[in-house]
């Protein structure tokens, strides 16, 4: 193990949980003689410039032409807005239809979240949230309160108290849902089908919400349209592989003090999300073997140049093992068992019980965000964050550009569901809609919104040149 201070990844963990913004398509003035700094930012998906913005070296960050936020909810929320540009352009797209709507958000409750909230509530929507005690931040609940939105949350909620306070959220007879995992629009089915005949639709944001939407609207069991935001091409692979697989891993070294350059990792999971996850543990020097059910992702590991191999063999020497597969019970009580001793086991994914220990399992507090479970056999292994998703519970989320993006591909999801009445089922978002929200994060007239495929006449071949 190696400690972080002093360490190559120093400086980056400082400047991404100082800021909560991301190393991917960031710009750095990286130090010419520390070229482990610099090979590790190139790895994370950060480039060299110059007069860059930020600069970054195991010493620490600096940055030009800002502060970072203090620690105050409002100073927060306002620092996450600044970055948020693609967001406030989706914003400013919606019309008139948005005036006095009612709007449930149900997604972890942090800046990046408040600054959804706040965007939507200036387009004239009549706004609430709600989110689970875990993924709570109380002060920026309060901010959140004191610029006049519902929330319903708080940090100290048992779950009797999560579940009164998600219904609150749909006893307010909201017609649209922003949720993050199903869960809400899952409820509203089960316990208030009078709020669902209501909704014009809902929004999901993440892989593990998708999916069991999907089975429903297969049974027939679906009775709202609600949009993929987790689908587009804008969201998934930017927040699910580049900002999730960024922020796991520094909040896990951080969870650890450990820069992880030495540690023997499995990677259980090779979604974009497990893709993301076991591409920055290798750039930092991990030695890292995937396990994957589906032989496609594995041998999409393969050809990437990682090991691969079944999970009970994968997990035998692993330091640390991350689940990145959003399906209950991944790591069960076999799995565990298998486990060397005080190995470290973390959620990526994200979905309830991913991580299932046997009955009998004893759990004791180590650290904020590290629990020993003595397991039945008489092994014991570190659980980081509960089981939760390690860079929610143990970090700030994803970074804030990320955020950004995925945001702005809800906000064009809302305004799709708005526009068109559309059927129950789950629905993505159309293509042309997912590349405008490209061009609007790229910026700079780089890129084009509409498809070449409409420019060029696809009926003309070889055989047609030089007639
Ligand atoms: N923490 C975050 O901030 C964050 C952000 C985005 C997504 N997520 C969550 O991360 C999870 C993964 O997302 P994704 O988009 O990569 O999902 P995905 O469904 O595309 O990929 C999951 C992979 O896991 C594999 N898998 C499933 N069960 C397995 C098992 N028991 N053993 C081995 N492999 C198994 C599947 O074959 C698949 O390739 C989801 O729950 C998603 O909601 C978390």
């Amino acid at each position: 193990m190696v400690r972080i201070a002093g360490s190559p990844i120093a400086g980056l963990v400082a400047f991404s949980a100082a800021t909560n913004l991301g190393v991917a398509g960031r710009a750095f003035a990286l130090p010419v003689e520390d070229p482990r700094v610099s090979a590790i930012v190139r790895g994370f998906g950060g480039r060299a410039e110059e007069d860059a913005a930020v600069g970054l070296s195991r010493e620490g960050f600096t940055l030009l032409g800002a502060e970072a936020p203090g620690p105050g909810a409002d100073d927060r929320i306002d620092w996450a807005r600044r970055w948020m540009p693609a967001s406030a352009a989706a914003a400013a797209r919606l019309d008139a239809r948005v005036g006095g709507l009612r709007i449930g958000i149900s997604m972890v409750l942090e800046p990046k979240t408040a600054v959804l909230a706040l965007l939507l509530a200036e387009a004239g929507a009549e706004v609430a949230a709600f989110a689970f005690a875990a993924e709570t931040d109380d002060a920026v609940a309060d901010a959140l309160r004191g610029r006049g939105i519902a929330v319903h949350a708080s940090a100290t909620a048992t779950p009797a108290e999560e579940r009164a306070a998600a219904l609150a959220l749909l006893d307010g007879r909201p017609r649209l849902l922003v949720d993050d995992g199903a869960h809400v629009i899952r409820l509203a089915h089960r316990e208030r089908p009078d709020v669902v005949a209501g909704l014009i639709g809902a929004t999901e944001e993440t892989t593990s919400g998708v999916t069991p939407l999907r089975a429903m609207a297969a049974d027939g069991e679906l009775r709202i349209p609600v949009v993929a935001a987790n689908d587009a091409v804008t969201k998934t692979w930017f927040d699910n592989r580049h900002g999730t697989g960024e922020t796991c891993v520094l909040a896990i070294a951080r969870a650890l003090d450990d820069d992880l350059s030495r540690s023997r990792v499995a990677v259980v999971g090779f979604g974009p999300v497990g893709e993301g996850v076991a591409e920055r543990l290798r750039v930092l020097g991990a030695d890292v073997v995937v396990v994957d059910l589906d032989p496609r992702r594995a041998l999409a590991a393969r050809f990437a140049g990682y090991a691969t191999a079944p999970v009970l063999t994968a997990v035998r020497d692993a330091d640390l093992v991350v689940s990145a597969t959003g399906v209950p019970s991944t790591i069960d009580g076999t799995v565990l068992a298998a486990c060397r001793d005080d190995a470290v086991i973390a959620v990526a994914g994200g979905a309830p019980e991913e991580v299932l220990p046997a009955p009998g399992t004893q759990v004791e507090r180590l650290a904020p965000h590290v629990e020993r479970l003595r397991l039945p056999g008489g092994r014991s292994v570190r659980l980081l964050a509960g089981g939760d998703c390690v860079n929610i519970v143990a970090g700030e989320g994803n970074p804030i550009d990320v955020m950004d993006l995925s945001f702005a591909v809800q906000l064009a999801s809302i305004r799709l569901l708005l526009e068109q009445r559309l059927p129950p089922g789950v629905h993505r978002l159309p293509e042309e809609q997912d590349r405008a929200v490209a061009g609007l994060a790229i910026g700079g007239g780089e890129g084009r919104a509409s498809s070449p495929a409409g420019l060029v006449d696809w009926r003309r071949t070889r055989f047609d040149l030089g007639r």
